[in-house]
């Protein structure tokens, strides 16, 4: 009897861990190719972007030891193009506290008088979160291009004794001759400005926020000048903070247009306006490439929401990064709004597929074309008129999956951009039950961009102006894709496919 009962344990204590075994199954099918995404582990935030001799550096929070938050240490990346991306050994390991996020700068003229002074010289300031007790800045410098690092002895550079205090971002302010950095006050919606001459001692210069949207905490502020379409020379100073986006309970990012003069932030909105970056719930933590001498800035950002993060169901990688962003400031009927084009310029290469000029209803295949969920793509839709009550693009299960789809398109009834992933396949949270949706912009095109990497999709519609990135994961092995316009015909004025 005793046996028996042994027997029965070492059984179902078999089957529990060929179950554990089986629940760490590779989803490589789900890993997107020119997104980053480590090759094993957690991250979430991107750190310290900055673009040094022919490569941009991507730092990253990181668990090196797990696939959950934890241990939080900056992975480290670079890319040449910014379509494959190299990831390097752990760039700053944790030690007694957490090696939270922040940014990278080159020390070009060496102000800082750390390391080898004949070498080119980042500086990385970041936050130390020493848990449950508070958060500091740190500072720590590589003679290396960012693969060994060196704390500075003296940490940390700033510390007001508060609990939640974190994710400096620092440019080079030419007017005012020094160094500026945003800081945020998570729990206050505050965001400090510093100024530095020496990237080491810091002073307080001003504060600026409980404006726009406060529900949530805000985190990871930048602070950068951004040209405006069409008039030269013409450029605004933008204040990103990640906090709440557009939908109640999920993280994202707002922005606010407006002034700097090298102490103060002026908003040139009321206070009571919101404007977010990303209609979609997978855009968090962007911050721009710093040392990129282009004449628009880039960044990228975190593509998941804390909202899910840890239900991301893929393995042995959880978390990845959007695509690389240009932005620029478009003068709509609304006013100055972010635009974001995607880089690298793929358009610039040779089509799949291009038409022009055709009618669909219902929903239609292409011929011609053969979609294959092992590549990745880059479509752009241009719509003429439409009389359906929606239009878009479908990438539709096929075979026992035929069921499963995701929708992208356009709502010509209430005017809005929509993604729909209630049936994109396995339904990680109650997010994905509810579309992503952002309002159309009066008197620009009907024109969509998207950029589908496997679990990734992010969309661009009306040149950019408006932004929807949001995860899925599909469980068919193979798909295809449809057109579709619901009720009447839409007239497509272009069609175009860049395979990648
Ligand atoms: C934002 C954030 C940052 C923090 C980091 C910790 O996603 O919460 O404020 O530095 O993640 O991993």
């Amino acid at each position: 009897m005793k046996n028996l009962h042994l027997s029965i344990v070492l059984l179902f204590s078999l089957v529990l861990f060929a179950s554990s075994l089986k629940g760490q199954e590779s989803t490589e099918q789900w890993r997107p190719t020119f997104h980053f995404s480590p090759q094993k582990n957690w991250t979430n935030d991107p750190n310290g972007l900055i673009y040094f001799n022919g490569y941009y550096h991507l730092f990253f929070q990181h668990n090196p030891l797990g696939s959950q938050w934890g241990n939080m240490s900056w992975g480290h990346a670079k890319s040449k193009g910014l379509l494959h991306w190299e990831e390097l050994p752990v760039a700053i390991p944790k030690d007694s506290a957490y090696i939270f996020s922040g940014c990278v700068v080159l020390d070009k003229d060496h102000v800082s008088g750390l390391g080898d002074p004949k070498k080119p010289l980042f500086i990385a300031i970041y936050t130390a979160d020493f848990p449950n007790k508070g958060e500091e800045q740190h500072l720590a410098y590589s003679n290396d291009e960012g693969l060994t690092w060196v704390k500075y002895d003296k940490n940390p550079i700033i510390n007001i004794r508060l609990k939640d205090f974190r994710d400096p971002n620092v440019f080079w302010h030419e007017p005012s001759k020094q160094y500026i950095m945003a800081v945020s006050k998570p729990k206050e919606f505050i965001i400090q400005f510093y100024g530095s001459q020496n990237l080491i001692q810091w002073d307080l210069l001003s504060e600026f926020g409980q404006q726009g949207d406060v529900e949530k905490i805000w985190e990871c502020p930048s602070l950068i000048q951004v040209p405006v379409e069409g008039m030269v020379e013409s450029k605004k100073w933008v204040l990103f903070v990640s906090s709440q986006g557009p939908y109640i309970d999920y993280v994202g990012m707002q922005y606010f247009v407006g002034d700097f003069d090298g102490k103060n932030f002026i908003n040139e909105n009321s206070a009571s306006t919101k404007l977010y970056v990303d209609h979609g719930k997978d855009f968090y933590a962007a911050i721009p490439f710093s040392n990129v001498h282009s004449e628009k800035p880039i960044w990228l950002g975190w593509a998941l929401n804390w909202a899910y993060a840890k239900d991301q169901p893929t393995y042995p990688w959880r978390g990845q990064m959007s695509s690389v962003r240009e932005l620029s400031l478009d003068a709509t009927p609304q006013g100055l709004r972010l635009k974001q084009a995607f880089m690298p310029k793929i358009d610039r290469l040779k089509p799949e597929l291009k038409r022009e000029k055709f009618k669909i209803s219902g929903t239609s295949k292409l011929q011609n074309f053969k979609f294959s969920n092992k590549k990745s793509y880059l479509i752009e839709l241009e719509v003429l008129i439409s009389e359906a009550t929606n239009w878009g693009i479908s990438i539709q299960g096929v075979g026992v999956n035929s069921n499963e789809k995701i929708d992208i398109g356009f709502d010509e009834v209430n005017k809005q951009w929509f993604v729909d992933r209630k049936k994109s396949g396995k339904i990680i949270h109650k997010g994905f039950l509810v579309d992503d949706r952002a309002e159309f912009i009066n008197g620009k095109s009907k024109k969509i961009r998207l950029m589908l990497d496997h679990s990734v999709l992010e969309v661009l519609a009306q040149d950019g102006l408006v932004a929807i990135s949001s995860l899925r994961f599909p469980m068919a092995n193979e798909e295809e894709f449809q057109l579709f316009s619901d009720g009447k015909e839409t007239i497509i004025k272009q069609l175009t496919i860049w395979g990648l």
